[in-house]
C-alpha cells in the first residue's frame, strides 16, 4: 500500500509516498528555517503563508520523486493534524483533504508526535522484505520524542498504543538548546550550533570558526565537568508539585531553570561575544545538563516494565551526545535501541505516511470532517 503522506505541523513542508509503513520511495522537505532565523524563532504567520505557498510544488515533487505523477498508484493520503501552530496545521489538513477527495482515495489523520516514534523505522527504497518485521517484534517498547516542541517518556505496550508516562513540566530539551542558543547570541535554532561547539571543546580544539570542521568531529570517550566548568541543575521536579499532573516525578523533567541558570551565571561573568572558546565551554556543561536528564528519565522509565527496545525521535535526537548516552542507558538495560536516519530525526512526512499505514488516528468522513488539533497528546 503506497500513501501519500503531508505534513506542515510547524515550520517545514514535507511530502513523501511510504509502501506498506516503511519502505520510503519519496520525501521531500523544505525548511522554512532561514525565514525565521531573523527573529530568532518561529513566527506563525510567516510560517502558515510559506506553508500556502511552498505545499502543492512539494507534493508534486514527492509524488513525481515516487513515479506517482498526478497522484496514480497512491492509495490513501496521510496528514499530521496535531499538535503543532494551528495556522500550519490548517494548511496541510486542507490540502490533504482536497487531494484526496480529488484522488478519490482514503484520507487518514496521523499524531505528529506518534509520527516521530516510527522515523526509526523508516527505510530507504528498495527494501528487503525480511526488514519489515523488526518492526512489530520491538513491542511493549519505550518512547522518547525529543524535539523543538515537545520531551516526553512515551509507554508503547502495542503498535498503534501509546501512554505518556513522563514529560517535561515547561521547555522541550529543543526549547531548551534554543534558549541558550539565542542568549548566548549563536543563532537560530541552537542545537545544531551547540552541538557543534560542545564537540570542539570536547575534542580540545582551538578553532570554534569552522562549522562543517566541528560538524565532522564525533564525541571522545569518558567526557567529564573539569572543575572550574559551571554545573547546570538537572531539572528534577519535585514530586507532589501539581504541574506533574499525576505523573511520577521521577519521569519527568523541567528545563525552565537551566535556562534561568545560564542567565545568572553570563550576568555573573560574562562572555566577550566573540570568544567562541569560552561560548564552547559553556554551553558543552549545559548540554551535559540536559543530555544527563534525559539519560536519566529514560533509564528510571526503562526499570518500570519489562520493554524490549528503547525507540528515540525527533530533532534532538540528532545530538550524537545524546545518542550515544541513551546507548549506554540502553546497553545497561539490555534492549536495543532505535533511532532514525538524520534526514528523518526532524520533521517530515515519511514518518506520518509510514505510520498512517499501522496506525489511524481518523480516516474516511471522520478525517475529511476533521478540524486541526494544536494540543493533541500522544494516545489521545
Ligand atoms: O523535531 P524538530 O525538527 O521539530 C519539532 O517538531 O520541534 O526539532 C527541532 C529541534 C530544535 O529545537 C533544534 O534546536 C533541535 O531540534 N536540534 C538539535 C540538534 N539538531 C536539531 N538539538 C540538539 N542537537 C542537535 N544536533
Ligand atoms: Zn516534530
Amino acid at each position: 500500500m503506497d500513501i501519500l503522506g503531508i505534513e506542515t505541523s510547524c515550520d517545514e513542508t514535507a511530502a513523501a509516498v511510504v509502501r506498506d509503513g516503511h519502505e520510503v520511495l519519496s520525501s521531500i522537505v523544505y525548511t522554512q528555517i532561514p525565514l525565521h532565523r531573523p527573529y530568532g524563532g518561529v513566527v506563525p504567520e510567516i510560517a502558515s503563508r510559506a506553508h500556502v505557498e511552498k505545499i502543492s510544488g512539494i507534493v508534486r515533487e514527492a509524488l513525481s520523486a515516487a513515479g506517482k505523477d498526478g497522484g496514480a498508484g497512491v492509495d490513501a493520503v496521510a496528514v499530521t493534524y496535531g499538535p503543532g501552530l494551528a495556522s500550519s496545521l490548517i494548511v496541510g489538513l486542507a490540502a490533504a483533504k482536497g487531494i484526496a477527495l480529488a484522488l478519490e482515495r482514503p484520507l487518514i489523520c496521523v499524531n505528529h508526535i506518534e509520527a516521530h516514534l516510527h522515523s526509526p523505522f523508516l527505510q530507504d527504497a528498495p527494501i528487503l522484505n525480511s526488514q519489515f518485521s523488526i518492526f512489530n517484534s520491538q513491542f511493549p517498547a519505550l518512547g522518547l520524542v525529543v524535539s523543538g516542541g515537545h520531551t516526553s517518556w512515551i509507554d508503547m505496550p502495542a503498535v498503534g498504543r501509546y501512554k505518556i508516562i513522563g514529560q517535561t513540566l515547561d521547555d522541550a530539551a529543543g526549547e531548551a538548546f534554543d534558549k541558550a542558543a539565542k542568549l548566548l547570541g549563536l543563532g537560530y535554532p541552537g542545537g545544531p550550533v551547540i552541538d557543534r561547539l560542545a564537540k570542539g571543546f570536547w575534542n580540545g580544539v582551538s578553532d570554534f570558526t569552522d562549522a562543517a570542521a566541528l560538524k565532522a568531529l564525533s564525541y571522545p570517550d569518558g567526557i567529564r565537568l573539569a572543575p572550574d566548568m559551571p554545573v547546570f541543575p538537572k531539572g528534577s521536579p519535585r514530586p507532589g508539585t501539581a504541574a506533574l499532573a499525576g505523573l511520577d516525578a521521577g519521569l519527568c523533567v523541567s528545563f525552565s531553570g537551566l535556562k534561568t541558570s545560564l542567565l545568572r551565571h553570563v550576568q555573573k561573568f560574562p562572555v566577550a561575544d566573540d570568544d567562541l572558546p569560552a561560548k564552547a565551554s559553556l554551553v558543552a556543561a549545559y548540554q551535559e545538563a540536559i543530555v544527563g536528564s534525559l539519560a536519566d528519565r529514560t533509564r528510571a522509565a526503562l526499570r518500570r516494565k519489562p520493554y524490549k527496545a528503547l525507540v528515540v525521535g525527533g530533532g534532538v535526537s540528532l545530538n550524537a551526545r545524546l545518542r550515544s548516552r541513551l546507548k549506554e542507558v540502553a546497553d545497561e538495560a539490555g534492549v536495543p535501541i532505535f533511532t532514525a536516519q538524520p534526514k528523518y530525526c526532524g520533521d517530515n512526512a515519511a514518518m506520518i505516511a509510514g505510520l498512517a499505514f499501522h496506525h489511524r488516528r481518523l480516516e474516511g468522513d471522520d478525517a475529511l470532517a476533521a478540524d486541526v488539533d494544536p494540543s493533541l497528546e500522544a494516545g489521545e
